[in-house]
């Protein structure tokens, strides 16, 4: 039985090296080098290699190496294959400090004040608590519930939205598209944090936009795929959006040209909101490891049938 790692060296040899402390008696390998692909039973990639069930006949779980499983195609992959996706701590902390940080620039209109700046404009907006200003976090995963803890902590009037329901302490809970509106008429800053499927893909578009207060924003800390470009510029041109934070964009890197690169109201941050972080991970990924042994389930399955 052996494990596969398949992704930047530099967190390959750290993997290694907690493995090697943590779990001797499996063997941690890293590809190219698949010794005898008949003993490969698990694999941490984000792109596998290609005809999985011919290269790695044996294989039981794919662990994502990365919070995201929307870079696989699934239908390329053996059916009775386990899917996991990152489930860690330190990929959840660096997501809250990112959420964080760009709802309380939102909040505290650093937007307007950079762009006063520039023109050299000393013009101050009343001061308002967070206690007053309602945040919407679309998508209760893992980071997502993490996410509505840190706002919480800092005092903000908070809602989440996702397919199933949830209720999480001191959150507004709403679930499916029926409760989509009673969720977006009461949200001022948009986070989205949902996990991109057929279904969500372009949800941040013109109908979502419509749905929220006049003057609202946005925060984009999930895909780019959610998110339709033209609608962004259209609802930043007429005011009903007042200013987006995104951490993606569909393609990365957004390409030259792109009206969004020198948008006064548009802040891009290159997909860094957050990231696996190696030592935390392979703490994870071992815990995962001695669950599938003790035959409990995995952290972080996917259902392959909602693609998340
Ligand atoms: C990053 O986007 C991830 O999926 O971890």
């Amino acid at each position: 039985m052996a494990f596969l790692y398949k992704g930047p060296a530099q967190r390959g040899a750290i993997w290694a090296g907690h493995f090697a402390r943590k779990m001797p008696q499996l063997p941690f390998l890293t590809w190219p080098e698949v010794g005898d692909p008949a003993q490969v039973r698990f694999l941490a990639a984000w792109e596998p290699p290609p005809r999985l069930a011919e290269t790695l006949p044996k294989l039981e779980v794919l662990f994502s190496v990365g919070a995201g499983v929307d870079q696989f195609d699934f239908s390329a992959l053996p059916p009775e294959l386990a899917v996991v996706r990152m489930v860690e701590p330190g990929l959840t902390a660096c997501m809250c400090e990112y959420v964080s940080w760009a709802v309380l620039s939102l909040h505290r209109e650093m937007p307007l004040y950079l762009r006063q700046q520039r023109h050299g404009v000393w013009n101050e907006q009343p001061v308002r608590p967070a206690s007053t200003r309602r945040v919407g976090v679309m998508g209760m995963g893992t980071l997502g519930r993490a996410a509505l803890a840190q706002l919480r902590l800092l005092g903000f009037n908070c809602a989440g939205w996702n397919r199933s329901r949830h209720n999480e302490p001191g959150v507004r809970c709403y679930a499916g598209e029926a409760e989509l509106d009673a969720f977006l008429a009461p949200t001022d800053i948009l986070v989205c944090m949902l996990p991109l499927t057929p279904e969500t893909r372009g949800i941040l578009g013109r109908r979502v936009f419509d749905a929220l207060p006049e003057g609202a924003s946005l925060v984009n800390a999930a895909r780019g795929g959610h998110l339709v470009q033209p609608d962004l510029l259209a609802a930043l041109e007429s005011g009903r959006l007042t200013a987006a934070i995104l951490d993606v964009c569909e393609p990365e890197p957004l390409p030259q040209g792109n009206a969004f690169w020198d948008h006064p109201r548009i802040w891009l941050t290159p997909h860094i909101a957050s990231a696996t972080q190696a030592e935390t991970a392979a703490e994870a990924l071992m815990d995962n490891l001695r669950r599938h042994e003790a035959g409990l389930p995995l952290e972080g399955v996917v259902d392959r049938s909602r693609g998340y």
